[in-house]
């Protein structure tokens, strides 16, 4: 079976009802990024941290996987798949995806302050209390923190998506600006002559000199044309 790797961001998730981060109307407008996603914002004010992760956390319940998301999961019949997606949301396990990879973390999950990427400490919030409040403590004691990567740490998952990425034979990026490093680089270790697909509604800035497939649609569109060009 051939092997295909995705490389999704937040525009993904769009036609579930999520927002984007950058651009008019994305959550960076109103959330100042280093006061909610950076280590330095945790540091300063924990409880602002802890509450605009909360409210994300419970947005996420209340959406559902698009058909993007399922047409992604499918391929996995004819293909074998690994989504490496730099989203926090779970939209594409719910999909159907089986292998998927956070590079900025999981809201869905809660870990250790003191050693963040120490998975002994990562836990799945339970169903019935998703909110993690100041005072609660992971298991090694230190307070309990969203398992997300924020601006100033390290991307231990990095690795991962450069390896799934060496043996592919189709790379197919989804829905983000390629504004953020490292998951922005991770173009550069698409094998050569790999062909590359880009899904994406609007322009996006693509500095690596390399020749696109450039779908020019949101994500359910350009996966439905994706998996036409693939058959
Ligand atoms: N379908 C596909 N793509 C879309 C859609 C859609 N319906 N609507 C918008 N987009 C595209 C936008 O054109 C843009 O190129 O999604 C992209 C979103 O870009 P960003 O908001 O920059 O999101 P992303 O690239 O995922 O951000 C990377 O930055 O803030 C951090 O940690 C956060 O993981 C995030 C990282």
């Amino acid at each position: 079976m051939k092997k295909i790797v995705f490389l999704t961001g937040a525009g993904m998730s769009v036609e579930s009802g999520l927002s984007t981060f950058r651009g008019s109307g994305g959550m960076w407008d109103e959330y100042p990024v280093e006061k909610v996603a950076s280590i330095e914002g945790y540091i300063e004010n924990p409880s602002l941290v802890l509450e605009f992760y909360n409210k994300r956390r419970n947005e996420l319940l209340t959406v559902q996987p698009n058909e993007g998301h399922r047409l992604i999961a499918a391929l996995e019949k004819d293909y074998r798949v690994t989504v490496v997606t730099q989203n926090v949301d779970d939209l594409h396990e719910r999909a159907g995806s089986t292998n998927v990879i956070h590079l900025h973390g999981e809201l869905m999950k809660a870990t250790s302050s003191r050693e963040p990427n120490n998975l002994n400490y990562v836990r799945r919030l339970p169903a019935d209390n998703l909110n993690i409040a100041i005072g609660d403590k992971a298991a090694d004691g230190s307070q309990l923190r969203p398992y997300i990567v924020w601006f100033g740490e390290a991307v231990p998952m990095m690795s991962d998506a450069i390896d799934e990425l060496r043996d592919a034979d189709i790379f197919v990026i989804i829905g983000t600006s390629l504004n953020v490093y490292p998951a922005a680089g991770l173009l550069n270790y698409a094998p050569a002559g790999v062909p590359v697909y880009l899904i994406d509604p609007n322009d996006v800035n693509v500095s690596q000199h390399r020749w696109l497939n450039f779908i020019k649609k949101g994500a359910s569109e350009g996966m439905k044309e994706l998996v036409s060009l693939l058959e």
